[in-house]
């Protein structure tokens, strides 16, 4: 079985650590990605991939089916209005993780709603980049 926990990112995430600091900080996606590897079990590997159009993220997902142990996924924006996404991941039969760097409960009424929530076995906002850390600790003691 492979052992490849996929980490996808939406929109706007590839300007992570220039983009709203106040908001998501001042670390970058590489730090997110050493971050996520550091925090990975022996035996597991990390596949971080971001991408700003729907379909390239539906296209990972749809390969995860067949490449993957997990999901962890911040699909930032599309969190909101992505029924496409959330039909994706419930093809995908492992466990997803979904992770949000903000806590977009504090935020505009719009970003409270989750369509990605309906199919996460878990749901991480507000700790910033070690959110992502959480998110492949739990997928690796899930799949031990
Ligand atoms: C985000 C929150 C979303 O509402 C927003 O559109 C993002 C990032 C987060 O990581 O806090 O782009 O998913």
């Amino acid at each position: 079985m492979t052992r490849t926990i996929y980490v996808l990112n939406g929109p706007n995430l590839n300007l992570l650590g220039q983009r709203q600091p106040e908001i998501y900080g001042h670390d970058t996606l590489k730090t997110v990605e050493d971050l996520c590897r550091a925090n990975c079990a022996e035996g597991f590997d990390i596949r971080l991939l971001q991408s700003n159009h729907e379909g390239q993220i539906i296209d990972w997902i749809h390969e995860a089916r067949h490449a993957a142990c997990a999901i962890v996924i911040n699909p930032a924006a599309y969190t909101h209005t992505s029924v496409a996404i959330l039909d994706a991941l419930n093809a995908f039969e492992a466990p997803v993780i979904e992770v949000h760097i903000s806590n977009v409960h504090k935020r505009e009424a719009f970003r409270h709603h989750s369509y990605v929530s309906l199919r996460a076995d878990g749901v991480i906002a507000g700790l910033g980049i070690e959110g992502y850390a959480a998110a492949v600790r739990r997928v690796c003691s899930l799949l031990g």
